[in-house]
């Protein structure tokens, strides 16, 4: 799901949307760049990556139709779901200690 479900995730029925789930705004822009459109994955130029996510973002009410979207402005978004991860603290993993991330 690309849209809503803010709020949801404490619920029964959680929805696990961009907006409501997805803690950085990089994985969206290289998601959508290597493996959308679904069809024809890498067909979209990086400019139209950028447009297609601010979009997405936009719907989200997580940027305004104003915000530039570029290199520099993207790993500066704070997604709604960002605090919302804990580190797995399984030795094989790599995370050296719970808390650290
Ligand atoms: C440029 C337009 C598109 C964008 C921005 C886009 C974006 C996304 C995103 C962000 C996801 C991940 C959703 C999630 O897991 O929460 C996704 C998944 C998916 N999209 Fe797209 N999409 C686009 C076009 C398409 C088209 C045209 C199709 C079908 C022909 C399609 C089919 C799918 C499918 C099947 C998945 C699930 C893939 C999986 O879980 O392995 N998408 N899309």
């Amino acid at each position: 799901m690309l849209v809503g479900g803010r709020g949801s995730l404490a619920t029964k029925k959680p929805q696990k949307t961009v907006g409501s789930y997805w803690p950085h705004a990089t994985t969206l822009w290289d998601y959508v760049n290597r493996a959308m459109p679904f069809d024809t994955p890498g067909s979209l130029s990086h400019d139209q990556v950028y447009a297609t996510v601010a979009y997405l973002l936009f719907l989200n009410g997580i940027v305004s139709d104003n915000d530039r979207l570029d290199g520099r402005t993207l790993p500066l978004i704070r997604m709604p779901n960002r605090d919302g991860f804990v580190p797995d603290s399984r030795p094989d993993v790599g995370t050296k200690k719970p808390g650290r991330y």
